[in-house]
């Protein structure tokens, strides 16, 4: 019997219709459009307004459309995993509330949160499963409502931060399509530089902390920039060097979208032409777990069935990683 990979065989995404873009920030912080643009690449970010729609409702509008698109039957699905870092609520998992509203009621389903790594390690494990053969549709789904957790006074993280859902199902391949091969790593040394401190079990929600700002997420943008722009160069490199790979063999650079300035840095790293590098930060900023399922669906119809992909993110934690990916399929 042939070997058993796990492939992507459908993507489906979500982005909310308001658009906050650079010229409402600047009425907003002090901070204009010329810095946004040159030090992010951003230009404007989806902000999901209306009050009570959680993550979830950007999963299951991203899993509709994934269905809507492909026909797939909710009924078949094992298993849903939600990537997140922004649950709906605490104690009550955001996948379990997704799926039974999008009818997948014959699956089980979880949250995985890995800050911005969170889709890139859920490819891993929803991978892991088709690979067992243990289940035969697992849908992955990253969303985030970033918007939740930000501070539109603090110009350091309103300006990068946007809300979006993407989806894809993983199925199993026997044509050696789909994960091929992954480099994933964490240090939680690197929590202190990015993170929201109150709000968690370590330091419950208090109301000075909220007077403060606490529950906001705090980055140390300098030292996440640095650390970035290393690990993700590096582990591009060392799942290169590890496949016998060189850049002619890329056909896609689909890396997490925090900052242009990290992705160029990455793709230099490797001296690939930059009409292989997937980008769209300028229109969504950072969706943090749906930035890597945005970029599937964006360039859905460029992709080509044995299309070498490399997936590369880098977030809180410190989390970060690649995958060597092979594309199963042209629409
Ligand atoms: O996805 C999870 C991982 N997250 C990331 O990968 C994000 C990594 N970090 C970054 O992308 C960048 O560090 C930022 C975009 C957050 C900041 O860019 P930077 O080039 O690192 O700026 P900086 O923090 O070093 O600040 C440079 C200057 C400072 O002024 P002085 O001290 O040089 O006078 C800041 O006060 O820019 C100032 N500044 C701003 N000015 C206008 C900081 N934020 C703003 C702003 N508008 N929004």
């Amino acid at each position: 019997m042939s070997k058993i990979t796990a492939a992507i065989t459908a993507v489906g995404a979500y982005v909310p219709e308001y658009v906050l873009t650079n010229q409402i920030l600047e009425t907003m912080v002090d901070t204009n459009d010329e810095w946004i643009t040159t030090r992010t690449g951003i230009k404007e970010r989806r902000i999901l307004k209306e009050a009570g729609k959680g993550t979830s409702f950007l999963a299951i509008e991203a899993a509709k459309d994934l269905i809507n698109k492909t026909g797939l039957d909710p009924l078949s699905v094992d298993m849903v995993i939600i990537a997140t870092a922004t649950p709906d609520m605490k104690a009550a998992g955001t996948a379990a509330y997704a799926a039974t509203e999008i009818g997948a009621k014959n699956a089980f389903a979880f949250d995985l949160e890995a800050a911005c790594s969170s889709f890139l390690f859920g490819m891993s494990v929803a991978a892991s499963y088709i690979e067992s053969g243990r289940y035969k549709k697992v849908l992955l789904i990253g969303a985030d409502k970033n918007s939740s957790m930000i501070n539109y006074e603090d110009r350091a993280t309103c300006i990068i931060f946007g809300d979006g859902g993407g989806a894809v199902l993983f199925e199993p391949n026997t044509e050696g399509f789909g994960l091929q091969d992954e480099y994933l790593r964490s240090d939680g040394s690197g929590r202190e530089f990015l993170h929201a401190k109150y709000g968690g079990s370590s330091y419950p929600i208090t109301t000075d902390a909220v007077n403060n700002g606490e529950h906001f997420v705090f980055q140390d943008g300098r030292t996440v920039f640095k650390n970035a722009v290393f690990n993700m160069a590096d582990v591009t490199v060392k799942i290169l060097e590890r496949n016998n790979m060189t850049k002619d063999d890329v056909s896609w650079l689909v890396a997490h979208q925090a900052n242009k300035r990290i992705i160029d840095a990455t793709a230099d790293r490797i001296e690939l032409e930059r009409e292989k590098v997937m980008m769209n930060i300028h229109r969504y900023g950072n969706t943090t777990s749906a930035t890597l399922p945005l970029l599937l669906s964006d360039y859905e119809k460029q992709l080509k069935q044995g299309d070498n992909l490399i997936f590369t993110a880098f977030g809180g934690g410190f989390t970060w990683g690649a995958i060597y990916y092979k594309w199963a399929y042209t629409l």
